[in-house]
């Protein structure tokens, strides 16, 4: 038996059965092969590859430039580093929304081109149609709800949200929808922990958080932002476990004195 067979994947099963289990999920965004295999060799339950690319890869101000193209190559550079965690790449703006004959024409070119297992996709009842169509194909799909910043114009702020009764509402309704249409699991993003709690106790399916406290089945965290490669962006949610800026800053710093005073390379690092 090759060492690929005997380890054990994790799919959207072992998901749904961790929370069975009571068993809290992990999952880390990534954006390429090197950091994919880092994560995957520490047992992260799920890798995704999220549209978060446009902010902390490319350095756009907001997820909406970021192109389909662009996230099968992000994509497909994380699974060739996986062997274990689930990986689900994020439908990008533009790739979905009104139209379910593109969402699923996006979705399969997605699964083909990177070999991701499912896709994510933000919005409630507005998506159920494309989420529908797609899950036809067969492919499992991840809800997003409350903060969901593909819609920041629409919201103008990254405020938390559902904290009012109606939009409250509004969002338990998203998830138990989104949960009969067939999602495998639903992101909750910067909502009330109470709220997030009702949800989760209410869902068969897992709900995994960011900003949405201790009662969500799961947890996610932008990879730059807890590792501290990121420095401008500190909401409350965000625990650090690391200060990466810092230290790039201070080895790359070295490197560039050894390098002007010619301490670089020395005798042992040259042929
Ligand atoms: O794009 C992303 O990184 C995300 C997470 C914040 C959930 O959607």
């Amino acid at each position: 038996m090759s060492v690929h067979q005997q380890i054990k994947r994790v799919t959207t099963h072992v998901l749904q059965e961790m929370k069975g289990q009571g068993r809290k999920i992990a999952m880390l965004t990534a954006y390429d092969y090197s950091i994919a295999r880092i994560l995957d060799n520490t047992g992260i339950d799920v890798v995704l590859v999220g549209d978060s690319a446009s902010n902390v890869m490319a350095g756009y101000e907001t997820t909406l430039p970021i192109t389909l193209d662009q996230m099968i190559y992000h994509g497909a550079s994380v699974v060739r580093g996986i062997r274990r965690a689930l990986v689900i790449v994020d439908m990008p703006f533009g790739t979905y929304q009104g139209n379910s004959k593109e969402a699923l024409q996006s979705a399969i070119r997605i699964m083909k081109e990177t070999g991701a297992g499912g896709v994510k996709m933000e919005g409630g009842q507005e998506i159920v149609e494309s989420v529908q169509r797609i899950l036809t194909a067969g492919i499992p799909v991840m809800g997003h709800l409350g903060l969901t910043p593909q819609s920041i114009h629409k919201f103008g702020t990254y405020v938390v949200r559902a904290t009012e009764d109606t939009e409250a509402e509004k969002l338990m309704h998203d998830a138990t929808l989104l949960e009969e249409t067939g999602c495998f699991a639903i992101v909750l993003e910067k909502i009330p922990a109470d709220l997030a709690g009702r949800v989760s106790a209410s869902l068969r399916i897992p709900t995994i958080g960011i900003g949405a406290g201790q009662y969500c089945d799961g947890q996610v965290l932008v990879l730059h932002d807890m590792l501290g490669i990121t420095q401008d962006f500190s909401p409350r949610f965000l625990r650090r476990y690391h200060n990466l800026f810092d230290e790039i800053t201070g080895a790359v710093t070295r490197y560039i004195d050894d390098v002007k005073k010619c301490d670089f390379p020395n005798d042992k690092e040259q042929y």
